[in-house]
């Protein structure tokens, strides 16, 4: 076995289990308990690190992990089977499960998505050991909660809180979904931001080397957690020529790919990514299109600075309806975050206090829509049969506007008054008289946790709150 190995054995109770049967009666003879306050990825990584095997098998810092065994795994996922299938990355099949205290005495009722090392995948035992050491220390309401892992002969696996709402590069840029509303694209860049924010300023910062939309996972209520800490470092900063550049195409900062050099600036170029295309609505890569516009930041970051210019840029599925004060001072953090020039770009603590005044940004026009309703239920049946669709107006739009429509346009009054682009004008005009068809709208209409309506409102569409 290698001196790794070996180390990695003793803190880590049930690893290698079936390789060294007589070493773990002998770890617990000698362990005295020793405070370590956080175990380090160089601590592991590094063959020849001064902690002794007792002094990591004694350490407490990753106590609050269940280590489960393959069987429970299989139990809670139903043999793993594809009915709980939630998808795959680098790392391997995710599963989703249910845990309770039948399962273990203690256990909060939960649901989980449970992550299965593919041993033929781009990812392994290394990057699953760093997911446990990052995820079973730093807790954050930013960052998904590891519940615990299962480490059986070549088997590994990782224990999650289930994120109802999966990932935001699905959530942004899968067509079936419907369109994030400006305010909870902001929510999400600003918890993002302190979850990555977290990372950065640790005592040993770790920089995360891989922050995409799709490793920012939500819940049911669109907040938004960190994951994926497989290819994260805690070690120094700087060039890195001994290992090989690791990220995804597209989010990496240039003085990596070129250089190698690292540092917590590497993961701010990747958040301006990420804040792109949640201004955009465009992904990071995108195939489709042809040759500068294949590549988002080369094509959106000479459009950035120009505030005029900005109406190309923003997502048009949000129909207008954004704060163009907020627009602008977002378009221009990400201009800073994605400078070619590491030290230009402002730390995660400035980003989240830029963007944390954005939420408050109450500039944003609200336009009328339709919902078109498939005309079933008890009492649409003569409809149905001649397969139409009932097109009613909102009553949703009425009430917000009766409470939000008065102070709104005088906002957008005075927002006129003051000049601004005349596009913009133009726009906004047209907004407000037509009737729009969206899925925006129609996220107000089903009453997610992104608009809820008033009971009243539900009744009147005929649709179960
Ligand atoms: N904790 C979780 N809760 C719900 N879904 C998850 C969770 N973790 C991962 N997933 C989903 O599993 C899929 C695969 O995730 P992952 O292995 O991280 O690959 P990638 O990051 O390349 O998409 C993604 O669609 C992701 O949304
Ligand atoms: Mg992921």
């Amino acid at each position: 076995m290698s001196p790794k190995n070996f180390i990695l054995t003793s803190f880590l109770p049930g690893c290698f289990k079936a390789n060294i049967p007589s070493l773990e009666p002998k770890l617990h003879d000698v362990c005295k308990p020793i405070s370590i306050q956080r175990l380090y990825l160089s601590d592991v990584s590094n063959p020849g690190s001064p902690l002794s095997l007792s002094d990591l098998s004694s350490t407490h810092v990753l106590s609050s992990l269940h280590v489960f065994t393959l069987k429970e795994l299989q139990l809670i996922t139903q043999k793993f089977s594809r009915s709980n299938y939630l998808g795959g990355g680098g790392f391997g099949p995710v599963y989703k499960g249910f845990i309770d205290d039948r399962l273990r005495p203690g256990l909060k009722a939960q649901s989980v998505a449970v992550k299965m090392l593919d041993s033929d995948g781009t990812q392994g035992h290394m990057e699953w050991l760093t997911e446990v050491i990052i995820l079973g220390q730093l807790k954050h309401p930013h960052l998904v909660n590891l519940i615990g892992y299962c480490c059986e002969d070549k088997h590994r696996l990782l224990v999650y809180e289930y994120m109802e709402r999966g990932n935001l590069h699905d959530q942004l840029f899968t067509r079936y979904t419907v369109t994030l509303p400006w305010s909870t694209r902001i929510k999400i860049a600003v918890e993002a931001g302190q979850g990555l924010g977290f990372l950065h300023e640790q005592e040993k910062p770790v920089i995360c080397r891989d922050f995409k939309a799709s490793n920012i996972l939500l819940d049911h209520d669109y907040n938004a957690k960190l994951s994926d800490f497989g290819l994260a470092t805690d070690g120094p900063q700087g060039v890195d020529v001994t290992t090989r550049v690791m990220g995804t195409k597209g989010y990496a900062a240039p003085e990596y790919i070129n250089i190698g050099h690292l540092s917590t600036m590497s993961d701010v170029f990747s958040f301006g990514v990420v804040l792109l295309e949640l201004l955009t609505g465009r992904p990071s890569m995108d195939k489709s299109r042809h040759d500068r516009h294949k590549n988002l930041v080369e094509w959106a970051s000479p459009l950035l600075k120009d505030h005029h210019k900005l109406d190309h840029i923003i997502d048009p599925r949000l129909e207008g309806q954004y704060s163009v004060e907020g627009a602008r001072k977002a378009a221009t953090l990400a201009y800073q975050c994605l400078s070619h020039h590491p030290k230009s770009r402002p730390t995660m603590s400035i980003v989240v206090k830029t963007l944390q005044p954005l939420l408050d940004m109450t500039d944003i026009p609200i336009g009328p829509f339709v919902y078109v309703v498939p005309s079933e239920g008890k009492n649409g049946s003569d409809m149905q049969k001649k397969g139409k669709e009932t097109v009613i107006e909102c009553e949703m739009v009425k009430n917000e506007k009766k409470c939000e429509g008065k102070e709104a346009e005088k906002k957008e009054k005075t927002r006129l008054r003051k000049g601004k682009g005349r596009r913009h004008r133009h726009r906004n005009k047209l907004l407000r008289s037509r009737a729009v068809y969206s899925d925006t709208a129609l996220y107000k209409i089903l009453g997610t946790s992104l608009h809820t309506l008033p009971k009243t409102s539900y009744r009147e569409m005929n649709i179960e709150a």
